[in-house]
């Protein structure tokens, strides 16, 4: 297999793309991608403050390398959730990139020494989502991520989502007809007032192989575990069936995304009226559909 640019030996060959490249025209190929997603979608701006949230895995280490590559203004967020090894583990290759990319600025929000308590054990106390603590964890994630955005006057935040990630999202919300969710799911979620800020995925239509590659080949040091609690999720049980798709007719997943971001720009899918009024928590101040404090800011009321 040869670079279709060069001729010299391909390290990636891309199916679905009837692509192969070598590891010079690969990354050069994988930024221009991202770029182009970031305008097609009109994510964001050269002038506006990127706020990249950042895991430690390799989409979003990727991600932050690359929107930096291309001259974004593009600043790290980690959240350090206190999930034993897999925490300390994920936040040092975090530390570790950011070391590397001083220009940028990191910032890190320990959970336990901001609010008392890790993931675990918040979970434990409040027994929410059926013992796994992932629906605590995604409550958090999200509330420390746009207080973060909004606090430090930053104008997006971006997250490493996958197609992969989407197609498997997306996958679920079909086969449960969640016509409000699969309404919501798009590469751009627009800021709601100056209390939800602008959310983007600018990796959306790229393959998780193809961000791996990026990470490989570009050096970047990342986490390879899952999160112990993701063993088992339906999310990756939806990834198996999709790569199996993929695997007999190349292109699958991202025919799937494409096509649904088509019909849902043609309104197909109505986002469920929204009867609820939201308003600011009084604690916080991010908009709650929640008659007192918000979910967030009850998680850390409730010692029962
Ligand atoms: P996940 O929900 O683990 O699939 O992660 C989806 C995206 O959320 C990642 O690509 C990151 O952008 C972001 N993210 C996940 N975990 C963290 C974390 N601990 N700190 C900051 N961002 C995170
Ligand atoms: Fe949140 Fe695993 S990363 S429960
Ligand atoms: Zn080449
Ligand atoms: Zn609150």
């Amino acid at each position: 297999m040869k670079c279709r640019k060069c001729g010299r030996p391909a390290v990636v060959n891309m199916r679905q793309h009837k692509l192969a490249l070598c590891e010079e025209h690969y990354p050069e190929w994988f930024i221009a991608q991202t770029q182009r997603a970031i305008e097609k979608y009109h994510m964001f701006g050269p002038e506006e403050r990127v706020l990249v949230a950042v895991s430690g895995g390799k989409d979003s280490l990727a991600l932050w390398d690359v929107l930096l590559e291309l001259g974004y203004r593009a600043d790290g967020l980690y959240i350090d959730l206190g999930i034993g090894d897999y925490s300390a583990a994920s936040r040092a290759k975090v530390e570790r990139f950011a070391s590397r990319r001083p220009e940028a600025r990191f910032i890190v929000v320990d959970i336990a020494a901001e609010y008392g308590e890790t993931l675990p054990q918040v979970a434990r106390r409040v027994r929410r989502g059926r013992g796994k603590p992932c629906s605590v964890c995604g409550l958090i994630k999200r509330h420390v991520m746009n207080r973060i955005t909004r606090d430090e006057g930053y104008d997006v935040l971006a997250t490493g989502h996958n197609l992969d990630d989407e197609v498997a999202v997306l996958f679920g919300n079909v086969l449960h007809w969640q016509t409000g969710y699969i309404a919501r799911q798009a590469p751009v979620l627009p800021a709601a007032g100056a209390g939800l800020a602008r959310k983007v995925k600018p990796f959306c239509r790229l393959y998780e192989r193809e961000t791996a590659a990026y990470a490989l080949l570009t050096g970047i040091d990342y986490i390879y575990d899952e999160c112990p609690h993701a063993v088992g999720a339906t999310s990756i049980r939806y990834k198996g069936l999709l790569n199996q798709m993929e695997e007999r007719s190349p292109g699958t997943k991202l025919q799937f995304y494409l096509g649904f971001l088509r019909v849902r720009k043609e309104g197909f899918f109505r986002p469920a009226a929204e009867t609820v009024e939201l308003h600011p928590c009084p604690n916080c101040g991010q908009l709650t559909s929640a008659p007192g404090l918000c979910a967030f800011c009850r998680l850390w009321q409730r010692h029962d």
